[in-house]
């Protein structure tokens, strides 16, 4: 007996077993400096734990955008406050578990979201994200297409239908068409019913006409502005010279609408024009649209690499290339 009443006091002394253990830490790719991609580092981080109006998702796959890397080597300052920062605006997950205040989800749930591009943390196995900043990814795709769309497809939509206010039967313009936002850019277009101009190189020139373009230039073999005339709109995602020769593309009353760089208010004036830069905002609304396009095929995520997260310096030297097609994934859960 007295051995038993021993055992029993141990048991209730000893710490739980592993399993139980509620894990506190977690993978993830953080960055302790700006700098180049070798800033980059897979290391154990503290595992985040859900406010009461926040949920846990387990993240499947994040998507890579360029404003991943331009943050990474301080193109928005540089402050040690951020440090350490696990980098990631995109991503698609589970849910691992609900705070106290959520309504609309629980665990096991698939969704998707565009984190808020001053928190992040898409680079990592868990991240919380408010309850009102996520929404319900579309169950035909699976989580590595998923997680490629949230940013890119928001700021493709916004820019054509939100801020230049593309319409059935319109000319459209759009740089860049075989990357990121381009190749969504392409399809929202045609979508909407307008006639798509759009550039590339030559050996993404086939990929445009994938995605719908009607004429396809070779920005290195012709002067877009030579074929692309009286456009209603045109999709700066370059700026510079591009931008600057892209006013002669529009007819009076177009629009330019940029991504990159604010339109020149004197060109504007100049050619008869309409401008904007915009910044891609969270909003779950349009996320459910898109993944109503999503769902029905006229919209397609085009993942041209899938990279672990353990290799996420590989992923962003790919994308600072700026001539990869479509989108590069980490992939999280394999
Ligand atoms: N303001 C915002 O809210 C917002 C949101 C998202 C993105 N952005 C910015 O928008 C830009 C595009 O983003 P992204 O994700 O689409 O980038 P991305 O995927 O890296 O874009 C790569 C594509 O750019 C094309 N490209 C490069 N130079 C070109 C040129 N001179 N003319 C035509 N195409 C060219 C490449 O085609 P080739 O290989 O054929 O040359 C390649 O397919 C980035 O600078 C990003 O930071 C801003």
């Amino acid at each position: 007996m007295r051995i038993h009443a021993m055992l029993a006091l141990l048991a209730l002394l000893s710490p739980l077993p592993a399993q139980d253990a509620p894990a506190t830490t977690m993978k993830a790719v953080r960055i302790h400096a700006y700098g180049k991609a070798d800033v980059l580092v897979y290391e154990d981080a503290p595992r985040p734990e859900p406010k009461p109006n926040e949920v846990l998702v387990k993240i499947h796959a994040a998507g890579i955008n360029p404003v991943d890397w331009k943050i990474r080597e301080g193109a928005f300052g540089k402050s040690k406050s951020f440090l350490p920062r696990i980098l990631g605006g995109e991503i698609a997950g589970t849910i691992a578990s609900c705070g106290a205040d959520v309504q609309s989800f629980k665990p096991g749930d698939e969704v998707w979201a565009l984190l808020s591009l001053t928190r992040m943390g898409g680079y990592a196995e868990f991240v919380c994200v408010p309850e009102k900043e996520l929404a319900r990814k579309p169950k035909s795709m699976d989580f590595v297409h998923a997680a490629g769309v949230p940013l890119a497809a928001l700021t493709a939509w916004q820019a054509l239908v939100d801020t230049a206010g593309l319409k059935e039967g319109q000319s459209v313009l759009i740089h860049a068409g075989a990357g990121g936002v381009g190749h969504f850019a392409i399809q929202i277009a045609k979508a909407r019913g307008a006639k798509v101009y759009a550039t590339a190189s030559a050996n993404h020139l086939e990929f445009l006409k994938r995605m719908g373009a009607d004429v396809a230039i070779d920005y290195k073999a012709q002067k877009f502005e030579d074929v692309a005339r009286d456009m209603d709109v045109v999709f700066d995602m370059i700026g510079g010279e591009t931008q600057a020769r892209s006013f002669a593309c529009l007819k009076k009353g177009g629009f330019l609408v940029s991504i990159v760089q604010p339109p020149d208010a004197k060109k504007l004036e100049e050619f008869g024009v309409k401008g904007a830069i915009f910044l891609v905002k969270q909003d779950v609304e349009e996320l459910d649209l898109l993944a109503k396009l999503l769902e029905a095929k006229q919209l397609v995520c085009e993942v041209s690499e899938t990279v672990p997260l353990a290799e996420a310096q590989r992923a962003h030297e790919l994308s600072e290339t700026g001539h990869t097609q479509g989108k590069i994934v980490l992939q999280v859960v394999k």
